[in-house]
């Protein structure tokens, strides 16, 4: 069967924003993510606490972070998470000093991809983000672990499906409350999903704690989405218009766009919370700033002309 609910995690603003061209202002981020939280959206990726010769265009979190921080602060059902991206203790002292209250590292399937994008092998890394966890969750936040690669690698190709389920394990065991399972490259295909959810189920690692994190370079995030649906994941990460990819990794587009997501899901009767016509008007509005238009079909589709 299919979930009655699924909770959208929106990485526009991150994963998006940090492969843009354009270096878009802080005020024009946080009036693109209080419009993602007026169409609903309650988990908003906001930005990343990294070097900020390695992203300039989140150079500005900590400029970005305190004007939008207050929506997590709402009450109740209108509530909105704001996570961000923490590599180092760095970036956790960063992000503890403005209040963040739900942190994510992330972490490398790969030996390559962990060198490019944290100058770390996984070793090193993993060694990295511990104190991290540790102190994130003294400090009461939550803990996000992402893993990149968890499919195809730009420089290694096809990744073995026990590899990636021992990076699992060992971010489970640092701590990390959910994971977040990333195809940075898009190359997946839904039974290529279904057999990396079966085998991290037969390491005992709970479905109900992993996430899924498609991008779309060869047009199949939605169908590797919808195997994971039935396979029982509930939280999806997509990304407002499309926008993202990663600087990191060669031959990575933007993510599942969430007005593709959120058409699925509200055609399959399955509840978010989003206002599509809301969700898409943001999307127009920050491809107008970006001066390009949204890759999204549904962005399209449903945009005036
Ligand atoms: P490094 O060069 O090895 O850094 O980079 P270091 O640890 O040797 O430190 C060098 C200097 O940087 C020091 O300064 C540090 O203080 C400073 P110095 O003492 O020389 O003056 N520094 C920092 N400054 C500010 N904030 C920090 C920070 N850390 C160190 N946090 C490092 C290592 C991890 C810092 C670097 O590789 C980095 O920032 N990488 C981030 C790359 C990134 O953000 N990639 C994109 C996100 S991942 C992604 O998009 C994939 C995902 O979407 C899932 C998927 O699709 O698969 C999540
Ligand atoms: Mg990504």
């Amino acid at each position: 069967g299919l979930p009655a609910r699924v909770r959208i995690h929106e990485v526009g603003p991150r994963d998006g924003l940090q492969n843009e061209q354009t270096v878009v202002p802080a005020e024009v981020k946080a009036e693109f993510i209080r419009r993602l939280a007026g169409a609903g959206l309650r988990t908003i990726e906001a930005t990343s606490f990294v070097h900020p010769k390695w992203v300039p265009q989140l150079a500005d979190a900590e400029r970005l972070f305190p004007a939008v921080s207050d929506l997590a602060d709402r009450e109740g059902d209108a509530a909105v998470r704001l996570p961000v991206l923490v590599p180092n203790e760095r970036g956790l002292d960063r992000a503890l000093a403005l209040g963040a209250r739900e942190i994510a590292v992330f972490g490398s399937a790969t030996e390559s991809f962990a060198r490019a994008n944290l100058n770390r092998t996984v070793d090193e890394a993993l060694a990295m983000f511990e104190p991290v966890v540790a102190r994130a969750k003294e400090a009461g936040a939550g803990v996000r672990g992402y893993l990149s690669m968890c499919f195809g690698d730009p420089w290694e190709g096809p990744v073995p499906v026990e590899q990636v389920v021992g990076v699992c394990r060992r971010l489970i065991d640092l701590g990390c409350d959910e994971l977040s399972l990333g195809d940075t490259i898009g190359v997946a295909t839904p039974g290529h999903v279904t057999a990396l959810l079966t085998a991290l189920n037969e390491a005992g690692i709970p479905t109900g704690r992993l996430a899924v994190h498609f991008h779309d370079t060869y047009g199949q995030a939605l169908a590797n989405t919808l195997a994971a649906l039935r396979h029982g994941v509930t939280t999806v990460d997509s990304s407002a218009g499309g926008l993202g990819g990663c600087p990191y990794a060669k031959s990575a587009t933007g993510n599942l766009a969430t007005e593709d997501l959120v058409w699925m899901l509200h055609g399959l009767g399955i509840d978010t919370g989003v206002d599509l016509g809301r969700l898409t008007a943001t999307s127009v509005w920050m491809a107008g700033r970006l001066g390009r238009p949204s890759p999204s079909r549904t962005v399209r589709a449903l945009a005036p002309r």
